[in-house]
């Protein structure tokens, strides 16, 4: 029997009111603070994600699905990659059709997505190597860090409308890429006394971009990492100043947030303000839900003119599997349909399959099975639709005119025409 790749997964129709919940959620919210849709491949060109993301990055270091394309007679095919995240490929499509062309100076483009990404991680609960985004960019030439704390609103917004229980926003601020140079040279020479304590992907990080190693997750190189300099303690004036002005906006938003100068992404394209939301219920060790940061500078790296941007990915898998028990149970339930019809002998059949059409188009959602069945057996399988009502049509009920409607909770039950059930169910 043939089955799902490892680290990919169906996502199954009882779990799909939950995925609904989320992106209904998430697209009034981008509807609120004035952010529009985008849709961009799932595959691009190889060279786009090593250039946005970062050669030195685990992510395209060792977690991309790359392939050679099929080439023609006269030419070598093309490496292409799996999208492992979605900003490099926005930052490209508003490079590509000069989206600030229009823009009066100052005025951002807000761009919001969503769709599934690929990374050969290490499968485990909350980490699949394919997984769901939906994610903001605003992209312009303000870095007003308003922007930044308007956007964290939106997202303080989601997280309470979903009703996700305890949460902690984790900032940093990772400075300019300028006084970084500095900062780096001070963290490889903190770091090579204990080169050979590290693990061989520090090591690996040690000469490529020592940043990455506050990365790892083995647990013998976190108690270096917990002495290593921080790069807050040598940010640059500006970087320091816009740091300060974006707490104060998040305090005047009455947002709580908790400082780690540890955290520093796994991307290459962050300046500046750095941010992640981490779940503390639900989830297991991969409790991280969002993570997002400022990227100035990323559209000149892929050739696009100077631009300021800042955005957000959230994980929908994860942030479904953080929604609260009970409130999974509601959104399960609401999925039921409105009524189940049972039907008493194949005269009334016929009946029952206009009668279904009549309440479908009147804008019910009307569950029914073709096979004529005992009565007790159709109410165990109205019961187990999780309908909210029962209509029995018998032949009575055909000359009549007017149906059984029971409540399947209450167990009442009333004879009304078909106008008067939609009226009722409206
Ligand atoms: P990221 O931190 O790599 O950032 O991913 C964002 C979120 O995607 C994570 O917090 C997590 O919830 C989810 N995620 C990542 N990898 C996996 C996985 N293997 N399985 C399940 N969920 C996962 C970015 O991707 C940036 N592009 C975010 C951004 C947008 N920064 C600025 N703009």
């Amino acid at each position: 029997m043939i089955q799902t790749v490892r680290g990919t997964r169906d996502i199954l129709p009882a779990d799909m009111p939950l995925w609904h919940r989320v992106e209904d959620v998430a697209r009034e919210g981008f509807r609120r603070y004035g952010f529009q849709e985008i849709r961009t491949p799932i595959f691009e060109k190889t060279e786009l994600f090593a250039r946005g993301v970062g050669e030195a990055t685990d992510i395209v270091h060792k977690e991309m699905y790359t392939f050679i394309d099929r080439g023609r007679e006269d030419r070598e095919g093309e490496s292409l990659t799996l999208r492992p995240e979605n900003t490099a490929s926005v930052v490209r499509s508003y490079i590509q059709h000069r989206m600030y062309a229009d823009k009066s100076s100052g005025e951002s483009t807000k761009l919001f997505y969503t769709g599934p990404m690929f990374r050969r991680e290490r499968p485990q609960a909350g980490r699949y190597r394919q997984f769901y985004q939906i994610g903001v960019e605003v992209l312009g030439t303000s870095d007003d860090p308003a922007i930044e704390a308007e956007v964290i609103e939106m997202l303080d917004w989601f997280l309470k409308e979903l009703k996700i229980p305890n949460t902690t926003l984790l900032i940093n601020s990772v400075g300019e890429p300028a006084t970084r140079a500095v900062y780096l040279e001070q963290l490889r020479r903190a770091i090579e006394p204990h080169l050979d304590e590290l693990c061989g992907d520090c090591r690996h990080r040690f000469e490529t971009n020592p940043l990455r190693v506050f990365d790892c997750k083995v647990e013998s190189c976190q108690k270096i990492i917990l002495t290593l300099p921080t790069i807050t303690d040598s940010l640059d004036d500006g970087s320091r100043e816009h740091f300060e002005q974006f707490k104060a906006h998040l305090d005047a938003r009455g947002i709580a947030y908790t400082i780690n100068p540890r955290m520093v992404r796994g991307l290459d394209y962050y300046t500046k303000t750095a941010f992640e939301i981490v779940a503390h219920d639900g989830l297991g060790a991969q409790n991280t839900i969002v993570g997002g940061g400022r990227y100035d500078g990323l559209s000149e790296t892929l050739g696009g003119p100077p631009t300021k941007g800042f955005g957000f990915a959230f994980g929908l898998d994860r942030m479904v599997m953080a929604l609260p028990e009970e409130e999974a149970e509601l959104l399960r339930a609401a999925d039921a349909p409105d009524i189940y019809i049972v039907f008493l002998g194949q005269g009334a059949r016929n009946h029952a399959l206009m009668v279904a059409k009549e309440l479908r188009s009147a804008g019910l959602a009307v569950g029914m099975e073709f096979e004529d069945r005992k009565m007790k057996k159709a109410m165990t399988q109205a019961a187990k639709s999780k309908a909210r009502y029962a209509l029995i049509i018998g032949d009575d009920e055909v000359t009549s005119g007017r149906y059984g409607l029971k409540d399947l909770t209450t167990g009442e039950q009333e004879a009304l025409s078909l106008a008067g059930i939609a009226e009722k169910l409206k």
